[in-house]
């Protein structure tokens, strides 16, 4: 059985990537500090081939000795961090630590165990604002991070991929995710469509700054799809790569969400305030990780709000103002 050692595993991304894993029959480390909760990964928590670790990944120590106490390890996911441009605004020494030097450390423990492969969530939002307004970018646009958080993704790429120095076992690879939307284990609500679709189906106004502006979409689980896409890959397919990781027809201003949002509450309260400049508006081209590893997305953003609506309609969610669904400090309107 091949074993994958997964950081934040427990959070939005990573409780759905864990679940596809063991189901595909992989052993599953998982490392997570539980900043939103554990109950994303209560069902999975009674399976043997799952092995959970409340470590924060800044402590080197113990990154060190979870990595020595397991013999065999074939990859590393890395998915925690502080994650979104506000988050890491907010703690900017926290950001360093655990987006900069945490996954510095963890890198090199990887390579020093020859775990000979190594995944890290990045993010399309390195591009910035694409000097061509009417056109697209892709794998080798150039990148113009706006964000701490950002220029932390582009800075570990950067490390990862080029100046670390990669033994020729050594198979590391980015992927650049859209903007990503869908439920959950553990439910994520500062995000564009989730918290767009989720406040018309509480029957609030929804408040909509600068709709021009472009950005790609993809849903949670066709993530996890990506990501075993690349780790069952030849490693020739993959090693030192950058994918981008979405849809080129699921690109979309927030003019077009709010006209597929309209479709499913035509009675929505919506008010749009012009914003005339954000220093991030890009629109991506998929073809790489399509071409060369045939990956397709199973879902579409009109289909995730259909889908978001009937949870909130039903109440499966008791709280969905809850700050645990936040990466902020959230309260309720
Ligand atoms: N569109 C995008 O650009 C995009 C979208 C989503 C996620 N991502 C990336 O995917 C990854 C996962 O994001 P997510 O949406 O699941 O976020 P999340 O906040 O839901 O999950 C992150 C998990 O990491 C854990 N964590 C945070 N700091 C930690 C630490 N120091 N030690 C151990 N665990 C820690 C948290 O407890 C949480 O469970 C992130 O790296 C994020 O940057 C990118």
């Amino acid at each position: 059985m091949r074993a994958v050692l997964v950081t934040g595993g427990a959070g939005y991304v990573g409780s759905i990537l864990v679940r596809r894993l063991l189901q595909r029959g992989y052993r599953v480390i998982c490392l997570d500090a539980l900043h939103f909760g554990g109950e994303s990964l209560l069902d999975v928590w009674e399976n043997e081939a799952f092995h959970f670790h409340r470590c924060d990944i800044t402590d080197a120590a113990e990154v060190t000795a979870i990595l020595d106490h397991y013999e065999g390890i074939d990859a590393v996911v890395h998915l925690a961090a502080v994650v979104g441009d506000p988050a890491s605004k907010r703690q900017p020494e926290l950001t360093h630590r655990t987006n900069w030097d945490a996954s510095v450390h963890l890198l090199d423990q990887a390579v020093r165990h020859h775990i000979p492969r190594f995944l890290f969530a990045s993010t399309c939002s390195n591009y910035g604002k694409m000097a061509d307004p009417g056109g697209f970018v892709d794998e080798t646009s150039p990148l113009a991070p706006v964000s701490l958080y950002a220029e932390l993704k582009v800075r570990f790429e950067q490390y990862l991929l080029h100046d670390r120095g990669r033994p020729s076992w050594f198979c590391p690879t980015a992927l650049r995710f859209a903007t990503v939307y869908g439920i959950s284990h553990r439910m994520r609500f500062d995000l564009t469509v989730n918290e767009f679709t989720k406040e018309l189906a509480l029957g609030r106004e929804l408040v909509v700054f600068g709709e021009q502006f472009w950005r790609p979409y993809c849903h949670v689980a066709d993530f996890s799809h990506a990501m075993l896409a690349v780790l069952e890959a030849a490693p020739e397919q993959v090693a030192g790569e950058v994918f981008n990781v979405g849809d080129n027809n699921e690109n979309y201003t927030k003019g077009m969400l709010l006209e597929q949002l309209l479709l499913l509450f035509p009675e929505a309260r919506i008010r749009r305030m012009e914003l005339k400049d954000d220093p991030r508006d890009y629109r991506v081209r998929f073809d790489k990780i399509q071409k060369r590893l045939g990956f397709a997305i199973a879902h579409t953003v009109p289909e995730g709000m259909r889908d978001m609506r009937r949870l909130l309609e039903l109440g499966l969610l008791s709280e969905p103002d809850h700050p645990r669904y936040y990466n902020i400090p959230h309260s309720a309107p």
